[in-house]
C-alpha cells in the first residue's frame, strides 16, 4: 500500500511552540521607537498588546508552553494531515517525492487560527473585551472572528477595500462568527478619513488598514490590537505546524531536501520552516534549501530595501528592520491574491540577510496555472497564496526530472481557495495579467523611508 496521508494522534500533538530566537546565529535587530530612535519598551507596546504576547515577542526561551485552553481549541482541528502528492508526482513524471502539510482543513480555511486563538486567549486573560485588526484577503479577519467567538471577545475588522468588494462572502463569514467587518479606508478613523479626502476611490492597503485598527485600539481602554502576521509572536504560534510536521515526516521515513512556502507577512511559512531551519543552523543539515516565494507585483524582499520602516501606512507603529517597498505602498489592483503587504517578518528578513533562506518572486498567471494543475491532480482548490509554493515546488520537481534526482520536497500549504473562485475565473478566462512592480516606485519609496541613526 502506498500511504498518502500521515496522521498524528491528538495525544502526540506538540505541547510547546518553538522559538527561533533561541537559536539565531545573530540576534534580531531591535524594534525602534519612531520618536526617540531607541529600542521600544514593554510599556510602549502595552496599549496595544497583552503582556504575555509582549514577553513572547522578545523571549529567547527555546520552547514556550502552549496553554491548555489554547490546546483545547487547537484540538477542534489539529493535528492537520501531512499528504504525499503521488498524483502530482505522476503527472510531472518526476522522481522527486512531494509532500504537503495542509492547513486548509480548519473551520476558517487557513493557518491563521493557529495564532488567532492564542492571541484572543491572552487578551481575554488580561480582561480585554474588544480587539481590532486589519485583513487583506479576509482569511485573518475570519480566523480572528472565530477565535473571538470562542473566547467571548468582540472583533472589529478593517478589511482592505478592494478585497471587501471582490470577496463579499468573507465579510459574511466574519459576521456569522460574530465579527464586525468594514471596508478600509473607512470614515471611522482619522487615518481613513484623511485618505478618503485625498483619494475617494482608494482601493486600500494592509498598511492603511493597520493604521485604522491601531488608531481605533488606542482610543479605547477596553480594546487591544491584533496583527495576523509579521511579528515574532505570530510566527511563534504558527510553529505548531512545523513541529507536527517533523513528527509526520518521521512517520513517512523522510526528511525534506527542499521546503517551499509563500510569504505575505511571513507567518504561515515561518511556522513551517523555522522548526526545520534549526537543523541547518546547527550544521546537521547544511544543504537543506528553504525557499520563500513572493509575488512579482509585491516583491518586498526580492526588490525592497532592508531598512527600518513603519509597519503601517500612516506611521503609528514602531519601526521594524525589514525588507520593505515603503509604508506608503498601495498594491496594484490587478493582483489577484493575498501577499500584498509592503514589509515582511523581521525574522525572515534577518534569515534572508544571513543567507539561510532563499527568496524568489513569481508572476500570477504561472501561479494560477500551478494551482489548476494541483486541483486537477490532488483535487484541492488552493488559495492564491499557496499556489505560489505549488508553482515553485513544480519547478523544482521538474529540475529533478532532468537531473534524475529523487529529492524530497515539502510544501507548506497554507489554505484553500474556496473564496477565491473569482480569481480562478479571471485566470481561466484569460483576463488575469502579469504585472511587475515598477522600479520608479521602489526608488520613490526609498526616499520616503523614516530616518534612523545608524
Ligand atoms: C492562505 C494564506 N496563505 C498565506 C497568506 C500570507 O500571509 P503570511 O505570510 O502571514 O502567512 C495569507 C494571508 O492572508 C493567506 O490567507
Amino acid at each position: 500500500m502506498k500511504r498518502s496521508m500521515f496522521f498524528l494522534d491528538q495525544k502526540d500533538m506538540p505541547t510547546h511552540w518553538y522559538n527561533i530566537q533561541a537559536d539565531l546565529p545573530e540576534p534580531l535587530p531591535p524594534v525602534l521607537h519612531p520618536g526617540t530612535g531607541q529600542p521600544v519598551t514593554p510599556d510602549d507596546l502595552a496599549p496595544l498588546f497583552p503582556m504575555e504576547l509582549i514577553k513572547q515577542e522578545v523571549s529567547t526561551e527555546r520552547w514556550i508552553e502552549i496553554p491548555e485552553e489554547v490546546l483545547d481549541v487547537y484540538r477542534t482541528w489539529r493535528p492537520t494531515v501531512l499528504h504525499r502528492a503521488y498524483r502530482l508526482e505522476k503527472a510531472l513524471d518526476t522522481p522527486a517525492k512531494i509532500f504537503f502539510k495542509y492547513e486548509g482543513t480548519n473551520q476558517a480555511g487557513s493557518h491563521k487560527p493557529n495564532t488567532a486563538v492564542a492571541q484572543c486567549y491572552y487578551n481575554m486573560k488580561e480582561g480585554i473585551k474588544r480587539i481590532t485588526t486589519e485583513t487583506g484577503a479576509g482569511q485573518w479577519g475570519s480566523a480572528l472572528s472565530m477565535a473571538g467567538a470562542f473566547f467571548d471577545v468582540e472583533i472589529k475588522v478593517y478589511m482592505v477595500r478592494i478585497s471587501y468588494d471582490q470577496k463579499p462572502y468573507r465579510r459574511i463569514a466574519m459576521e456569522v462568527w460574530g465579527g464586525k467587518c468594514i471596508p478600509s479606508p473607512s470614515t471611522e478613523t482619522k487615518a481613513g478619513r484623511d485618505m478618503l479626502e485625498k483619494w475617494p476611490d482608494c482601493p486600500g492597503s494592509l498598511g492603511l488598514a493597520i493604521s485604522e485598527a491601531v488608531e481605533d485600539a488606542v482610543s479605547r481602554d477596553d480594546t487591544h490590537y491584533s496583527l495576523g502576521s509579521v511579528l515574532n509572536h505570530v510566527l511563534l504560534h504558527q510553529t505548531i505546524q512545523g513541529e507536527e510536521c517533523r513528527k509526520q515526516m518521521e512517520m513517512a521515513d523522510a526528511y525534506p531536501d527542499i521546503i517551499v512556502g509563500n510569504i505575505g507577512g511571513g507567518s504561515n511559512y515561518g511556522g513551517q520552516f523555522l522548526p526545520w531551519i534549526r537543523d541547518k543552523i546547527s550544521g546537521e543539515k547544511p544543504d537543506m534549501r528553504v525557499i520563500c516565494v513572493e509575488p512579482e507585483s509585491c516583491p518586498s524582499v526580492t526588490r525592497g530595501m532592508y531598512a527600518y520602516d513603519f509597519g503601517d501606512a500612516v506611521g503609528m507603529t514602531p519601526l521594524f528592520k525589514m525588507h520593505t517597498l515603503g509604508h506608503g505602498f498601495i498594491p496594484p489592483p490587478i493582483h489577484a491574491g493575498g501577499l500584498r503587504y509592503h514589509g515582511m517578518a523581521p525574522i525572515i528578513c534577518h534569515l534572508s540577510n544571513l543567507g539561510l533562506v532563499e527568496v524568489v518572486a513569481a508572476h500570477q498567471t504561472a501561479v494560477f496555472e500551478a494551482g489548476v494543475k494541483f486541483a486537477r491532480t490532488e483535487g484541492i482548490i488552493t488559495g492564491p497564496e499557496p499556489c505560489h509554493n505549488v508553482k515553485v515546488a513544480i519547478d523544482e520537481a521538474l529540475k529533478c526530472k532532468e537531473s534524475g534526482e529523487a529529492k524530497t520536497i515539502l510544501i507548506a500549504h497554507s489554505g484553500h481557495g474556496h473564496f477565491d473562485l473569482a480569481a480562478y475565473d479571471a485566470y481561466l478566462s484569460g483576463k488575469l495579467k502579469d504585472y511587475a512592480y515598477p522600479e520608479e516606485e521602489v526608488k520613490k519609496a526609498q526616499a520616503e523611508l523614516p530616518k534612523v541613526a545608524a
